[in-house]
Formats: C-alpha cells, structure tokens, sequence
C-alpha cells in the first residue's frame, strides 16, 4: 500500500507522514531528503546546475539510504550521515534549482518505485500523487499560511543552530513554492483525487488524525 503525501514547502509534511508511517507500521520515506542530498552533493562538488556531464557523474556514484534510528529518520549519503547538513540554509536555498533537473528526477524517482516495489510505504514529496505514484492508494495534499510555515522553519533553523528571519523565511518559502509549482518536469500540484489539508490552524496530532481516519474508513 502507497500513502501519497505531497505539498508546499514546510507545510508540515514531513513530521505528518513519519508519525503516520509509526502508527501504520509503514515505511516512512522522504523524498524531499533525498533532492537535499543531491543538492549537499552538487554544492560539495563544486558543480553548477546546468553541466550535465557532472551531474550523471555525480548521480551515478552517489548512494542515499534512508535508515530508521531510534524513531528518527537517519539520511545517509556515500554512508556518511548527512541529516541536519541537508537542511542548512545553503541547501534550502539551491535545493528547488537541482530538483528541477530532469536527470536528476528521473534517477530519484527511479529509486523511490524500487523502495515502494518492495514494502507499504507513505512517502512525501512533491509529485508522489501526481508522478511516482499516480495510483497511490490514498493521497494527501497539505498547505498552509506561508506566515506559520515561516514561524515553523525557524524553529527547525533553531534547533540546528541557525538563525533567518521570519521574512527571508516566509520570502524563500514563497520563492520555493513558485519554482516548484512552476517548473515544467513534475511540478508540485495537488492530483485531483487528493484529499487537501490545510494545516495552518491544526497542531501535528491534528494533522496525523485527518489522515489515519481517513485511511481507517
Ligand atoms: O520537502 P523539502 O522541503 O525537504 O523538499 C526540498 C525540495 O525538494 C523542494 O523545494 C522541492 C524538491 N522536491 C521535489 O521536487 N519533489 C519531491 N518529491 C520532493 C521534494
């Protein structure tokens, strides 16, 4: 079984899927980790966007594994933990660039269906109703008040130790959402038959009971 979970930028998708994932004994898989570590890769490399060679250089050498820890999501690449570097400012803000690009979509996706093949899973990303999975068994679209999608990030920033203000957070949201829904591979969309969520008043408990109901019906 497939639990698709897509949405805008920090709508609170991934906190909402994991724990749905716990409570269905399902597989918890973000993609969104996954664009991030091809973009951690790039920026270390030294590459631009658009020089492909490189690219399918990168995609082909570089593995990502999504480990389950102690209840948390350990991202893994090359087989050096990379979960709170993918989430630096630097990355946030190139991530949406990289994940336009149609290799790098299509080696992602490519992995996303063999992980699903094998295990019943809820994955979140952006094109999972839409694209990886168009016949997931249930989809899920979350949006939300791009001021408490801001307020929400910065205390994610916080915890890592880094500080944005709740305007360039709010900005970059905006400026992410823009590019993904705008761009022309698997732009982020809600599928017709998606159940829409708007998660600006509800709290995660909320959230995670909207779609286990759902499910259980
Ligand atoms: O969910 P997130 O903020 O970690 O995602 C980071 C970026 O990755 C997001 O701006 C768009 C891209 N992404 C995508 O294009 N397709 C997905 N399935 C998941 C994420």
């Amino acid at each position: 079984m497939i639990i698709a979970i897509d949405g805008t930028a920090a709508s609170g998708k991934s906190t909402t899927a994991k724990i749905v994932a716990e409570k269905l004994g399902f597989t918890y898989l973000d993609t969104g980790a996954m664009y991030r570590c091809v973009t951690l890769a790039m920026i270390n490399a030294g590459i631009r966007n658009t020089d492909s060679e490189l690219i399918n250089n990168l995609l082909k050498d570089l593995t990502i594994d999504l480990v389950e820890n102690e209840g948390n999501l350990q991202i893994l690449m090359n087989n050096v933990d990379v979960s709170n570097e993918i989430r630096s400012v630097e990355v946030t803000e190139n991530v949406s660039a990289v994940s336009a690009l149609k290799k790098v979509r299509e080696s992602l996706v490519k992995i996303q269906r063999e992980i699903a093949a094998t295990t019943n899973c809820v994955m979140e990303g952006r094109d999972i109703g839409t694209v990886v999975f168009p016949n997931a068994d249930f989809k899920f679209f979350l949006i939300a008040d791009s001021t408490v999608r801001a307020h929400r990030r910065q205390k994610d920033l916080q915890s890592m130790g880094e500080e944005m203000s709740i305007e360039d957070l709010e900005k970059d949201i905006n400026r992410r959402d823009e590019y993904d829904s705008t761009r022309e591979i698997s732009p982020l969309k809600k599928a017709e038959d998606a159940f829409e969520i708007d998660t600006t008043d509800l709290n995660i408990d909320g959230q995670v009971s909207r779609i286990i109901e759902i499910v259980n019906k």
